[in-house]
């Protein structure tokens, strides 16, 4: 039974029309900070917290383009598909499955 994954929880996390694209915002979601994403009406979750020195990812650089974010702080940049660091590989932050229903953006938190 350990193959089994846990399913997560869709939490609505904003209202999609209140997130422009090509910005992001930090949103409280079951005691965690999660930076949700709007890319060409595209939405992706990630954690906000980046891996250096704790800068938040939400309100970061978006790269519609490249679909990554830098961290204002010191400008690692970040996948928003899965959360790679490209600038230091060994570095990712957690990304998170995101719906939109009924106007909502929900992020799926396990
Ligand atoms: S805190 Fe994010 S790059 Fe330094």
């Amino acid at each position: 039974m350990d193959n089994i994954r846990p399913v997560p929880d869709f939490l609505p996390a904003l209202e999609a029309a209140a997130l422009l694209p090509g910005k992001g915002e930090t949103v409280l979601l079951a005691g965690k900070r999660i930076a949700v994403f709007n890319v060409d009406g595209q939405f992706y979750a990630l954690d906000d917290d980046c891996p250096h020195r704790g800068g938040p990812l939400g309100p970061g650089w978006v790269e519609a383009g490249k679909y990554t974010v830098a961290c204002p702080l010191h400008g690692w940049e970040f996948d928003l598909k899965t959360g790679a660091c490209l600038t230091v590989p060994a570095r990712p932050v957690r990304a998170y499955p995101v719906r939109v229903v009924e106007g909502k953006v929900e992020v799926g938190i396990e």
